[in-house]
């Protein structure tokens, strides 16, 4: 069975808010995708779309090239968590998956494979309404899991997870992927999933600003250059001089930033003006400022999109 997720020109008005406009993108079985926005974007509203919970206003969702009302066994084919709520409070863990374990055609001992998976099975008595958010969490995640299912939806699945939780999540996700299962994963944060997906879906106001892998999510060119030294003003004269963009940081003044220039060639110059360097690196770029640039202006500027 084909095990990608398509969405096509998918669009969803709320009166006079387009919640989703005109979505289009495939989700690849084997991988982990981020998708990504800031709060409002319409993630939520794109995922209730792919699971038959909210009509399109137009265009479609397909789960291994059906609607989600068009298959048979849908618990057995993905496994969605949108939200953790929805609980009753006075249902136990263990009760709470066992009401969903007959639409999942599976019985007692599935239920308490899913709660050892997801590290439940010492709270897999207690009533659901003490539980935290992060227990909350993984509770959700096992009702996900209950049918074995080829694909994973899940709605901001690492809200409330302490750091444990979260290097948890990240590996059990990249195992489920490994094995040539599909996870769709959203998110409002980048860097909260950063380490875990390899293909980015980002959406802004409803409308795709980036779709590909998350290497190609990056400013393109040449990187900028961070070097230290005890003469920055010299510094500064020789790398102005050779025409490059280089500035002082504010918070750092033995240091300089240089665009549009590798190590190799800020030290050339540094060394033809007899300065010493102390340090000499590419400055990190930060996928959260590039982030935060396509989802404000729209992807003007940035390469790497293929939406
Ligand atoms: N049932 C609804 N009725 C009216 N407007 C809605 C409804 N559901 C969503 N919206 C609107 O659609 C837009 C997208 O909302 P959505 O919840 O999909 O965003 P999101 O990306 O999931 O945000 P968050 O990161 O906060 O979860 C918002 O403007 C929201 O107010
Ligand atoms: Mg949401």
């Amino acid at each position: 069975m084909d095990q990608s997720i398509v969405l096509e020109g998918l669009t969803r008005r709320y009166g006079d808010v387009l919640a989703v406009d005109r979505v289009s993108a495939t989700i690849r079985p084997g991988r982990v995708t981020g998708f990504l926005g800031p709060n409002g974007a319409g993630k939520t509203t794109v995922l209730r779309m792919l699971l038959g919970l909210v009509e399109p206003t137009a265009g479609r969702a397909l789960i291994g090239g059906r609607a989600y009302h068009e298959i048979a066994d849908p618990l057995t084919v993905v496994g969605a968590a949108l939200e953790a709520t929805g609980f009753h409070p006075g249902r136990t863990a263990r009760a709470h998956l066992s009401v969903l374990a007959p639409a999942a055609r599976v019985g007692a001992a599935r239920v308490g494979e899913v709660l050892e998976t997801v590290g439940l099975t010492d709270a897999a008595d207690r009533r659901v309404g003490g539980f935290s958010l992060g227990m909350k969490q993984r509770l959700s995640l096992a009702a996900a899991l209950l049918g074995d299912p080829q694909m994973l939806v899940l709605d901001e699945p690492a809200n409330g997870l302490d750091p444990e939780g979260m290097a948890w999540l990240r590996t059990f996700l990249r195992v489920f992927a490994g094995s040539g299962r599909t996870v769709l994963v959203s998110s409002h944060v980048l860097s909260e999933v950063e380490q875990t997906v390899d293909d980015v879906l980002l959406i802004s106001r409803g409308r795709v600003v980036f779709a590909g892998e998350l290497h190609e999510l990056g400013p393109q060119g040449p990187g900028a250059t961070l070097v230290r030294t005890p003469d920055p003003d010299a510094l500064l004269v020789a790398l102005l001089g050779a025409g490059l963009d280089a500035h002082r940081q504010p918070d750092r003044p033995d240091q300089l930033v240089v665009r549009g220039a590798d190590a190799a060639r800020v030290g050339a110059i540094a060394h033809g003006a007899s300065v010493v360097v102390t340090d000499l690196r590419p400055k990190e770029h930060s996928l959260e400022s590039v982030f935060l640039q396509l989802v404000t202006d729209g992807g003007a500027g940035v390469g790497g999109g293929r939406a």
